[in-house]
């Protein structure tokens, strides 16, 4: 595990892009797994001044890691929206090249099957990951037993706290998601793990120095052959 700190916010934004442009540059029909979340905003930001740059994401396919269940794409907090405003619409990606799971379909056990059948067929090369206190990677949330495979979660009251700042009230937040178990997550080729902040501090600490337990699905990430982790200072304080 690679674990970078920086001292300058821009800076952690500007060498996670680079990460992913480096990979389109590599490969330009490469897969991408994004998130959303506050912490991926300015590395979305830096994303797309590579792409005024002159990077073409023409030939790229993108996978979100989870969107809420309940919310129709066009919702203003639904995942989809917080990806075409922060990233897809500044790019020149095919809109039929971008996934999100659905979380309106009827069927949702059947939309996690639709989704994990697109992930088999498009392996990802580079997953960029944020970090939930509670040591949550998508919405895989802290449990006995962890899911492999996409599936339908109910969100821990500290993930609807942490998520209500995007919402009226915590009574909007909706209460399930749909999320990439954590087999497609450690499926990824290469994973870039990215958190600021002192109140991440713990749980970066836990995550990767602590045992590799299902209670925080974050230490999962210690058995990836290729994880780099982007902290800044406040967010690396507690790491030996
Ligand atoms: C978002 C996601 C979550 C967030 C995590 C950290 O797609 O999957 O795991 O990455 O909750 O969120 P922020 O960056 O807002 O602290």
């Amino acid at each position: 595990m690679e674990i970078r700190i920086f001292d300058d916010q821009s800076e952690l934004d500007r060498y996670a892009a680079s990460l992913f442009a480096e990979t389109v540059r590599r490969k330009p029909d490469a897969v991408l797994g994004l998130a959303t979340g506050s912490t991926p905003i300015g590395i979305y930001e830096k994303i797309v001044e590579e792409h005024r740059r002159g990077l073409s994401f023409r030939e790229v396919t993108t996978f979100n890691l989870d969107e809420y269940v309940g919310l129709p794409r066009n919702h203003e907090q639904s995942y989809y929206t917080y990806m075409q405003k922060h990233l897809f619409a500044h790019i020149d990606i095919r809109p039929e090249n971008v996934h999100l799971p659905n979380g309106t379909a009827d069927d949702l056990a059947a939309e996690c099957a639709r989704y994990d059948a697109l992930l088999a067929k498009h392996p990802i090369d580079i997953q960029l990951l944020g970090l939930g206190h509670n040591g949550h990677i998508g919405f895989n949330e802290p449990d006995e037993s962890l899911i492999g495979e996409t599936h339908v979660v109910e969100l821990k009251r500290e993930t609807l706290e942490a998520n209500a700042r995007f919402f009226a009230s915590i009574r909007d937040v909706p209460t399930h998601a749909v999320t990439m178990g954590v087999g497609a997550i450690l499926r990824a080729k290469t994973i870039v793990l990215a958190a600021r902040g002192t109140d991440k501090a713990r749980i970066v600490k836990e995550a990767l120095q602590g045992p590799i337990t299902t209670k925080c699905p974050a230490s999962l990430l210690q058995t990836h052959a290729h994880v780099i982790v982007l902290l800044d200072r406040e967010a690396g304080r507690e790491l030996e």
